[in-house]
């Protein structure tokens, strides 16, 4: 596993190096491929054909009523795939298999679950996690999501999801790795090693589902399930890199999106299942729907009927149903009317089984179902540790003026926001089994951190939405509200924040907010949260805002007011513990941003890695006839890449070992990093690479590697990036990965428009 090498981190080594050497070793039949195959047809070609269609049905764990007609299905061999989720009982599992080993055939059942930033401990939201631009925090809490699951009977995640977004108006960009397809693939890849472990057999692994193939970030206008529409360049380019790198790394299922995309329901997207995928790619493994994408089909308008439905998404190369029961209910008659060929549902139900061997289930159903001994929700389960330490890797500091952070532990702090008591926003979206009475709000962390030393005054001052309706439409509507006027709200925390000597003002969203189905229009904070923010400005106390949302948020005026900004994401379990620790300067934050903050909602799309235009912009030399917004300034907000630290760093000294590339060598590009600030800290030494002429446009900048590095106050050290001709390849027109000579632009910095600049030439082929 990547995370155990080299690892900078002693906490991170002490508690990952433990779990790998925790790994059984491999059955050696697991192994081995021949007697695999043996296996597998043999049990083909006993299976009739309402159990092989029942091989590639799921059904959802319900409530005990629903359980007993699930039972009798998995009884009689109708259902293959068992999705369980939220927390459903490990009885209620077992129940489940034993149904299953009792069934004609006794096929074991596959129990998946979205487990897709922690299990019972909760770990940041993709975009914390991408913040961290660590790829050890990445791997932890991967591993540890893979440890708690498993114990808790679930074979299988429907993560990591990794699709690009560059629209902040889609909800889901909370779950997302991000816009740049570099870091997502960094994180793709470590992501599906850590969940599958070094054998995907042992009891301690779970299957990578990857999502949403393909290009579900993509959907226009940031409206969930929208049509997505882009050209070929842009989609190899940029939104299929991470799905690409995951199989690569060995994911062993993909989810195919509820999206169109070009014309094209992923459902059935032969073109990408069959083509770009599998043979493309090389991907053999599973194929699972989204929930409800087969018979999305119909409301797409690409299948007439159920029938239709079943058979195109078969053909196209979707293998389980989910969400529906159309493989189940149609494949049998199709195939016996001679419109589904044998041939194609054996291909699929062979893939199933072959699924199932390799997460060892033929070998022990009860593999992952009979680990945990203590009681679900025992706090010895819980990884706090390791959620603390990767917690704090995901926050950002956006600002700081005149160094108001870290916070002294003295004095008197006023608390004050809908956020900072909050232990169910926290958790995020797809919490998961996490638990709110298991979680850390900031007010928990504070107390804990000051332990006394200082006075911690408390007022929520306003709640989380101007008004409760809002939450009627939303898929996760959990939210506490506070039925006291905004009025008497505001007053309250007025006086509380006039008693102190700064205020730590938490504001945000709701987790339901940046979830499945919550797009939004506007990115401003709630117009009660911003009175509020209004209001402790008006105090002249120094202000400190603390974020917790799942988007980037255009902060405006209110962000002037405030003079530190840190950006939490939703932080998980050990949240509050996390964020104290940077208010109050135990931890050096190093976190860097993963998407662009924009100004306001007009600029989106905005993101780092834009082509130039025939017309550029220059805002130090304004003119007409250029690309550009009239009514705003067209920078991001916070651009790509960037985050603060408590010191300083400063790049010099770029260099190349030669100014030319010879196709097949390589060449190095180093600069010297210093710590010029008072204290310890790490940064992120980032390397973009463009192409300054190219048969097709190319980037302004593209991220092609980085280095995260510990200094201490005045240390120094040379980063080095080995550049080579596969970091310079393009898509060209007809999708073949090409390079071309000539001169390539090298910029290093720690942000994506902070960059010294250096140059060479790639040499042409000899031939
Ligand atoms: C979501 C998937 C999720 C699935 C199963 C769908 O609505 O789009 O991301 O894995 O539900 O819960």
């Amino acid at each position: 596993m990547p995370g155990s090498r080299n690892c900078r981190h002693p906490l991170l080594t002490a508690l990952i190096l433990p779990v790998l050497a925790s790994l059984p070793v491999a059955n050696a039949s697991v192994l081995a491929a021949a007697d695999k195959e043996h296996f597998l047809q043999d049990l083909l070609s006993r299976m009739s054909l309402a159990e092989k269609a029942g091989q590639l049905q799921t059904d959802y764990v319900g409530s005990e009523a629903n359980s007993r007609q699930s039972v009798k299905a998995v009884t009689t061999g109708q259902i293959g795939v068992m999705v369980a989720n939220p927390y459903t009982p490990r009885a209620r599992l077992r129940e489940m298999q034993d149904a299953a080993v009792q069934s004609r055939l006794k096929i074991p059942l596959l129990f998946a679950a979205d487990v897709v930033h922690g299990y019972r401990t909760i770990f940041p939201i993709g975009l914390g996690l991408a913040s961290s631009w660590d790829m050890q925090a990445v791997a932890v809490s991967a591993r540890v999501a893979a440890v708690e699951a498993s114990a808790d009977g679930r074979d299988m995640t429907f993560a990591p999801m990794l699709d690009i977004t560059r629209d902040p108006r889609w909800g889901r960009i909370s779950e997302s790795p991000g816009e740049d397809s570099y870091l997502a693939s960094r994180i793709a890849s470590v992501t599906v090693q850590a969940l599958q472990g070094p054998i995907l057999g042992a009891g301690d692994s779970i299957m990578a589902c990857i999502k949403h193939f393909a290009a579900y970030g993509a959907v226009e206008g940031g409206r969930d399930y929208n049509t997505v529409d882009m050209s070929p360049l842009k989609l190899y380019e940029d939104y299929l890199p991470p799905y690409r790198a995951a199989i690569e790394a060995g994911a062993g299922a993909v989810m195919v999106a509820l999206t169109v995309l070009n014309g094209t329901p992923s459902a059935a997207n032969k073109e990408m299942l069959r083509n770009t995928l599998r043979r493309d790619w090389n991907f053999q493994g599973l194929v699972i729907s989204d929930h409800g994408a087969i018979s999305g089909l119909m409301t797409h308008g690409t299948a007439s009927d159920a029938r239709a439905a079943a058979r195109i998404a078969l053909d196209a190369g979707t293998q389980v149903d989910l969400g529906d029961s159309l493989f189940g209910d149609q494949l049998p008659t199709l195939v016996e009317q001679g419109l589904v060929p044998m041939g194609t549902l054996d291909a699929a139900v062979r893939q199933v089984l072959s699924t199932k061997y390799d997460l060892g289930l033929f070998a022990n159903p009860y593999r992952r179902l009979g680990l945990a001994r203590d009681a679900p929700h025992a706090e010895k389960r819980l990884h706090r540790a390791q959620a603390r330490d990767v917690a704090r890797r995901s926050l950002v500091l956006l600002k700081n003026r005149n160094q108001l952070l870290p916070l002294k532990k003295q004095g008197t702090i006023a608390l004050i926001g809908p956020l900072a008591d909050n232990r169910i926003d926290i958790l995020g979206s797809w919490p998961a089994s996490g638990r709110p009475g298991q979680a850390v709000s900031l007010r928990d962390g504070l107390k804990a951190a000051l332990g006394g030393k200082a006075r911690l005054l408390y007022a929520e001052g306003a709640n989380i939405a101007d008004d409760l309706q809002v939450f009627q439409l939303l898929a996760d509507n959990q939210v506490a509200f506070d039925p006291r006027k905004p009025a008497a709200m505001l007053a309250e925390a007025n006086a509380i924040a006039r008693q102190a000597d700064v205020i730590v003002l938490a504001l945000g969203e709701a987790r339901g907010m940046s979830h499945e189905s919550a797009s939004k229009t506007d990115l401003n904070l709630p117009l009660q949260q911003r009175q509020l923010l209004q209001a402790m400005k008006q105090t002249g106390k120094p202000l400190v805002l603390v974020l917790m949302n799942g988007r980037p948020l255009t902060l405006g005026v209110e962000g002037d007011m405030a003079d530190a900004i840190l950006e939490t994401w939703f932080s998980g379990t050990e949240g509050g513990n996390a964020i104290a620790d940077v208010l109050f300067g135990d931890y050096n934050p190093s976190g860097k941003l993963p998407v662009t903050f924009p100004r306001n909602v007009g600029q989106i799309p905005l993101y780092y890695n834009h082509f130039s235009t025939g017309r550029p912009f220059d805002p130090e030399q304004p003119t007409p006839y250029k690309s550009f917004y009239f009514d705003t300034d067209n920078t991001p907000l916070y651009p790509f890449g960037f985050g603060l630290s408590y010191t300083r760093f400063e790049l010099s000294h770029p260099t190349l070992t030669s100014q030319h590339l010879v196709p097949g060598q390589t060449l190095r590009a180093s600069v010297q990093v210093t710590n010029t600030g008072p204290r310890s800290g790490e940064t992120v030494v980032q390397l973009y690479l463009r192409d300054v002429s190219a048969a097709v446009s190319r980037p302004l900048k593209a991220l092609k590697g980085f280095h995260k590095l510990m200094l201490a106050p005045g240390e120094s050290r040379t980063v080095t990036f080995d550049i080579d001709q596969s970091m310079l390849a393009f898509y060209d027109q007809s999708q073949r990965l090409v390079t071309e000579p000539g001169w390539f632009e090298v910029m290093l910095g720690q942000d994506s428009e902070n960059l010294l600049k250096t140059r060479f030439e790639l040499l042409p082929a000899r031939d």
